[in-house]
């Protein structure tokens, strides 16, 4: 039987893990978070199975190692949650979801963009309590927009391509950029600040990198159009959330949407509706009515859920028995 620990697990997980793992897999699900505090509890477990918010620095990676674990399998596409040389230099492998459902995330992108633009959750609460004004509720078309797409990965591309799709203009910037792909998609590649100057609509599709580490900030929201949308549903610490409050409070910004916020390790993903926030700069963020945040969900759909479960339970299975990992999962 191989064992597999599984930290920071959510009743989803209960559910996919089990249906993908097979009888010589067993899950054992640990609810709290995986960081150097928790790693001992990996003792018996060949895998572990980590998510966003785990904290993979050496100190817990040398527990993990010391605990007989072999293998780190990250149940996720990023992975800027751990320390890639520690695990190389004690041995450990490391793999990643790469994949799972790059739709998920951009289709969750376009309805953060819609519901803020059109105001949809405001509108909700409104006609449940029979309020049916629609004084403050004015949107724009998104038709004829120019939408500006940072990042031209996997999700970055489908994202651009269903802006293409409401009849917006979209510019993208890319460190790596495919001209082919542009030109198929009728999008135009620009120098990122150009992008910024002219797009009404700003969405990040780039992984957290050191050179991304708050990409948006004081300068570059200065750079952008005024009164523009910004969305991320990449990775919180790409956005430098005092200057965002400050461009928002400023009028500066037209709206902004998140999936993804720069301190969410402990907030987001769990239940802290009876208790004191302590988050000073979130809570200034959800006073603005023209801010709308969601708690990491880009990737929870039905087909992502799967291919993440399948994908990893495949590689623990590899991995106990010494096979190679499926193709580009290994880091
Ligand atoms: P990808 O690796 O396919 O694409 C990333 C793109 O960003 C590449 O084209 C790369 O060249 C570009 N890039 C890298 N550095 C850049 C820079 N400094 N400036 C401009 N472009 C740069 O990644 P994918 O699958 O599209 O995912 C993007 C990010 O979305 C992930 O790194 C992850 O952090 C995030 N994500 C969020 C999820 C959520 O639930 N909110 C779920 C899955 C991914």
């Amino acid at each position: 039987m191989i064992t597999a620990a599984l930290y920071d697990a959510k009743p989803y997980d209960r559910e996919y893990f089990p249906a993908a793992g097979g009888k010589d897999l067993a899950w054992r699900f640990q609810e709290f978070r995986l960081t150097a505090d928790t790693a001992a509890t990996a003792a018996g477990a060949v895998a572990v199975v980590a998510f966003v918010n785990d904290r993979l620095d050496a100190p817990c990676l040398k527990i993990l190692a010391g605990a007989g674990v072999r293998h780190v399998a990250l149940r996720s596409a990023g992975f800027n949650h751990i320390d890639l040389t520690a695990a190389k230099a004690l041995g450990l492998a490391v793999t990643r979801v790469p994949a799972y459902s790059p739709h998920a995330v951009a289709e969750h992108t376009v309805a953060l963009l819609l519901t803020l633009n059109r105001k949809i959750h405001r509108a909700y609460n409104r006609v449940r309590e029979h309020n049916f004004s629609l004084a403050g509720l004015v949107g724009f078309d998104i038709h004829g927009k120019t939408v500006g797409i940072i990042g031209t990965g996997k999700i970055g591309r489908l994202t651009a391509q269903i802006f293409r799709g409401f009849g917006a203009r979209v510019l993208a910037a890319d460190v790596a950029p495919d001209p082919t792909w542009a030109a198929a998609q009728g999008i135009t590649y620009a120098p990122r600040d150009e992008v910024l100057a002219a797009a009404d609509i700003v969405s990040l599709h780039t992984p957290l990198t050191p050179e991304t580490h708050h990409l948006i900030n004081a300068t570059t929201l200065a750079r952008m159009k005024p009164g523009a949308c910004l969305v991320n549903t990449s990775r919180g610490k790409l956005i430098d959330t005092v200057a965002l409050i400050a461009a928002l409070k400023s009028r500066r910004l037209g709206g902004v949407a998140l999936d993804v916020y720069e301190e969410e390790e402990g907030v987001f993903f769990e239940d802290l509706s009876g208790v004191v926030l302590e988050d000073d700069a979130l809570s200034r963020l959800l006073t603005f009515p023209n801010v709308l945040i969601t708690s990491h969900q880009a990737f929870l759909t039905h087909e992502a859920l799967g291919e993440i479960a399948r994908v990893t339970a495949e590689n623990v299975r590899r991995g106990a028995s010494g096979e190679p990992f499926l193709d580009g999962t290994q880091l």
